[in-house]
C-alpha cells in the first residue's frame, strides 16, 4: 500500500473512533481495528493526532503484546494453553500445529499464511480441548483434525478456508 493511501486510512480511523475518552491507548486501538496492525506511520499519526511524542506513543503500543507491527497473515490459529485444555491434549495440538507451519513456537509462518498463537484460556472450557481458527471455536478437536485443518490452511489460495 502506498504511503499515502496508509496515511489516510490511519487518519480516518483517528477521526471515527467512537470511545468517549480519547487517549493514545484507545487511538492505537482503533488504528488497529481498521488495519490489522500498527505500521511506522501509525505511530506518527496517533503523536500528532494526542499531541504527544512518538517515544510516548511506542512505549504505550509496545507495552501491549496485542498490537502487530507488522501485517498480520492471512489466518490467526490460536490454541488455548489453559489448565483443562492441558489436561485434555493440548500440548499435543500444538506439537501438530508447529510441526506442520515448521514453527518453534508463536510466530508467523514463512510464507505469511499462517499466525500461530498460544491463548491462555478460550473461553469454552466444557468443549476442551479448543482452538480458535480465523476467531472461530472449535471445540473437542483431535491433533489430527488439527493437522489436517492447519494444512488446508498453509496451502489456501483464496484466503478463506479454515
Ligand atoms: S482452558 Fe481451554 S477453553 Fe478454557
Amino acid at each position: 500500500m502506498a504511503s499515502e493511501a496508509m496515511t489516510e486510512r490511519i487518519k480516518m480511523a483517528l477521526a471515527s473512533h467512537e470511545r468517549p475518552t480519547v487517549t493514545v491507548l484507545s487511538s492505537l486501538f482503533a488504528v488497529h481495528d481498521a488495519l490489522g496492525h500498527l505500521p511506522q506511520e501509525a505511530i506518527e499519526e496517533v503523536a500528532a493526532f494526542n499531541n504527544v511524542t512518538i517515544n510516548d506513543v511506542w512505549g504505550v503500543a509496545s507495552f501491549y503484546t496485542n498490537f502487530r507491527f507488522t501485517p498480520a497473515p492471512d489466518h490467526t490459529v490460536e490454541v488455548c494453553w489453559g489448565p483443562t485444555c492441558h489436561i485434555k491434549g493440548s500440548t499435543a495440538i500444538m506439537s501438530g500445529c508447529m510441526e506442520v507451519l515448521g514453527l518453534d513456537g508463536e510466530g508467523d509462518t514463512d510464507n505469511g499464511k499462517v499466525s500461530l498463537k498460544y491463548n491462555t484460556c478460550l473461553g469454552a472450557c466444557s468443549r476442551a480441548p479448543v482452538v480458535s481458527i480465523d476467531h472461530r471455536l472449535r471445540g473437542g478437536i483431535t491433533p489430527e483434525d488439527m493437522k489436517e485443518r492447519v494444512s488446508g490452511l498453509m496451502t489456501d489460495t483464496d484466503g478463506t478456508h479454515a
